[in-house]
């Protein structure tokens, strides 16, 4: 059964237990008068909550400024700073609380208190002050998973600087790419990392990506993670530590503008290169305050730890911001959850005393598979609520969870969100009754609907275009440098910001039970979804089609047990290339390392098909339904009538795979 089928027949409902209803700061009653306070004044609300959760130093007047919809600001001319209200304010109650704790690779612990985060915090500011940034730069991140990033991250914020966190793991292609088109000042990286015992080269793909281009970064900070010597050039390279020498523990936190750029973060769509999706300052850290304490009941007791790496949107909402805002303590971790051995994870939540605990659901498949006897090595007991994100999660791996990990005594908490919503969507409360696979309901303030390609409204249990109707406070202001792609892609249906409404379109289908409950089915645009990680189908076959060896490339995606989607290429090489059995393995290999040399591992195909032309219509569009079937290994049922040359599937059909 596949996991969409085992999605679609699921009927089991689990209501919260009485530990958790006892527990939790919002209760049903309190629950159920925000979504009536938020439907009657969707623009009140959240205004209300901007006061009440965050500290302002020029109070707003203005809630929603509409007027060049669909460009929505809210509270715009309030002024505030991120980094104060991450950590500043925290300091007369909870200075010597913990903020950070973190896990290195080998296992080694350090911990920063508030004051201690404080400090550093600032010294970092005034270093990037005396690197010549300023507000309104960009600062590219490319860093391993070690506190430094979130450092740096609050002190970009802290002096108004625009940073944009690359994740460690994209080549220095992808790297280069996104430092030209944030035109980026400066880079922060680290020599190398540590993952798995491995060590990842970080510095070195910076170079790299700045000997092609990059001519606008004038200074690389390098943190020297390990006793790995890395070539330091002149005048453009500066080690952290020396950068930071005399720098004072104290600085004045720059007050923005509520529409102040906090962040850039790159994210694959259908076309086109990866697009800079922009943030905002007050809106994105209203809903990221609120929905840690909404969906995690997060508070001052709790030892929370999102798995997610800071280069991704969840690392920013629930790992670099959102937590610290609430004034909890967040666990950091740098390596993998299978080093040294499975149970690493479900050690960690036993060692620090984890209370909420939010991963991928492609973490949990993998680690499921080395059964529950790990998990039951480990005292678990602290756990009071467990998350997923990234993709739809199946049943069975959502029960592994509830009862493995969270003893039957958890809710599982799967959010549905995207880089560009900033912070979750549609989710449950922890008291909301769940049912296995479903994200439940909008929160308040959110309003979803499914809507059919028109837009026209579809009833219970109707799959169509799932669709954010009202503007709300942490939505994606722009595309960066981009304007029409910002409106073409998140905004065309017809009239879309007619009559006071956004119809902000968010690529995924899905449905509506009875209970008003949301099923996520999947993209509808060609974005792949890989281990919860967004790929754009046109960047792999761009990636592809570049390598000398390739005249053309189409790809597709294929279920996959443990990632959710894994990637399936179909290849048409340049005459005179052979790809006979001799060869054929040597070229999948060459292959998938360009992919990852030009974009990332996370890129790499899991096959390759090779074959001497691409199943297209006459009109030439490539028929990706039918290379669909065949990446499944499954009988073409489907016309191929409209086929130019029909015979090109016979070649594809014993799959030349690894
Ligand atoms: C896409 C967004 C949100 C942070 C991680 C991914 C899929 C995300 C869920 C979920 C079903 C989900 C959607 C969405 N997705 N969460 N709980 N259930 N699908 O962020 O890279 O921007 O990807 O991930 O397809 O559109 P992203």
């Amino acid at each position: 059964m596949s996991k969409i089928e085992s999605i679609l027949t699921e009927s089991r409902v689990f209501e919260a237990s009485e530990n958790t209803q006892n527990q939790v700061a919002l209760n049903a009653t309190s629950i159920a008068q925000m979504y009536e306070k938020a439907s009657k004044d969707h623009v009140g609300f959240w205004s209300d909550l901007a006061r009440e959760k965050l500290v302002w130093s020029t109070p707003f007047t203005v809630g929603l400024d509409d007027s060049n919809a669909p460009h929505f600001e809210w509270f715009s001319d309030g002024e505030l700073n991120v980094s104060y209200n991450c950590i500043d304010r925290h300091l007369a109650t909870k200075s010597d609380k913990l903020a950070i704790i973190f896990e290195a690779d080998d296992g080694s612990v350090d911990r920063y208190t508030y004051k201690e985060l404080h400090d550093q915090v600032c010294r970092f500011a005034n270093t990037l002050v005396s690197q010549g940034i300023q507000k309104g730069d960009r600062v590219v991140i490319y860093m391993p998973m070690i506190p430094q990033a979130v450092i740096a991250m609050q002190a970009c914020a802290r002096i108004g600087a625009i940073h944009s966190v690359v994740f460690g793991g994209f080549s220095a292609e992808s790297l280069r790419d996104r430092i030209e088109n944030a035109g980026a000042k400066l880079v922060i990286t680290a020599n190398a990392g540590r993952r798995g015992g491995k060590t990842i080269p970080l510095k070195q793909a910076v170079d790299e990506a700045l000997e092609k281009g990059g001519d606008h970064v004038r200074k690389v900070i390098v943190f020297k993670r390990t006793n790995d010597d890395v070539p330091m050039q002149a005048g453009r390279d500066i080690d952290w530590y020396d950068a930071e020498a005399g720098m004072s523990n104290y600085h004045d936190p720059v007050m923005v503008n509520s529409e102040h750029p906090l962040f850039l973060l790159y994210t694959s769509g259908s076309t086109g290169k990866p697009k800079g999706v922009q943030h905002s300052t007050g809106g994105y850290l209203l809903n990221a305050h609120v929905t840690n304490e909404w969906m995690f009941d997060l508070s001052d007791n709790d030892v929370f730890w999102c798995t997610a790496d800071v280069g991704w949107i969840t690392g920013h909402t629930y790992v670099a911001y959102g937590p610290l805002s609430v004034g909890a303590t967040i666990l950091m971790f740098e390596g993998v959850p299978t080093y040294p051995d499975a149970g690493r994870f479900w050690k960690m939540c036993q060692d620090h005393g984890v209370t909420i605990f939010y991963t991928a659901p492609t973490a949990i498949r993998a680690l499921m598979k080395f059964g529950a006897e790990l998990p039951s090595q480990y005292d678990l007991s602290k756990l009071r609520i467990l998350g997923t994100v990234g993709e739809p999660i199946n049943p069975e791996a959502w029960i592994w969870y509830y009862n493995e990990i969270g003893g039957a005594r958890c809710p599982v908490i799967d959010t549905w969100w995207q880089t560009e919503t900033g912070a979750h969507m549609i989710a449950p409360f922890p008291v909301t009754p769940l049912k296995p696979g479903s994200c439940a309901k909008a929160l308040p303030g959110i309003d979803a609907v499914i809507l059919d390609e028109e837009g026209g409204a579809l009833g219970t249990d109707e799959g169509g275009l799932l669709v954010i109707k009202k503007p709300w406070p942490s939505m994606i202001r722009n595309v960066w440098g981009d304007e029409a792609r910002y409106q073409q892609t998140y905004f065309p249906l017809k009239d879309s910001v007619a009559g006071g409404e956004t119809l902000y379109v968010v690529g995924d289908s899905a449905y509506q039970d009875k209970d008003g409950y949301f099923w996520i089915l999947g993209r509808v645009d060609d974005v792949l979804n890989v281990s919860g990680h967004r790929l754009g189908t046109m960047e792999i076959e761009s990636a592809l089609v570049a390598h000398p060896k390739v005249a053309e490339a189409a790809v597709v995606s294929r279920p996959d047990d443990i990632k959710g989607e894994a990637i399936s290429a179909f290849v048409v090489l340049n005459t005179g290339i052979s790809h006979d059995e001799t060869e054929r393995e040597a070229l999948v290999q060459e292959l998938r390392e360009w992919v990852a040399k030009e974009i990332g591992a996370i890129a790499k195909p899991s096959d390759i098909h090779f074959g001497s032309n691409l199943p297209k219509t006459r009109s030439g569009k490539i028929m990706r339904r039918l290379l669909k079937t065949l990446a499944r290994g499954e009988e073409i049922l489907q016309d191929t009538s409209t086929l130019e040359d029909p015979s090109v599937l016979e070649q594809f059909k014993k799959p030349k795979s690894l």
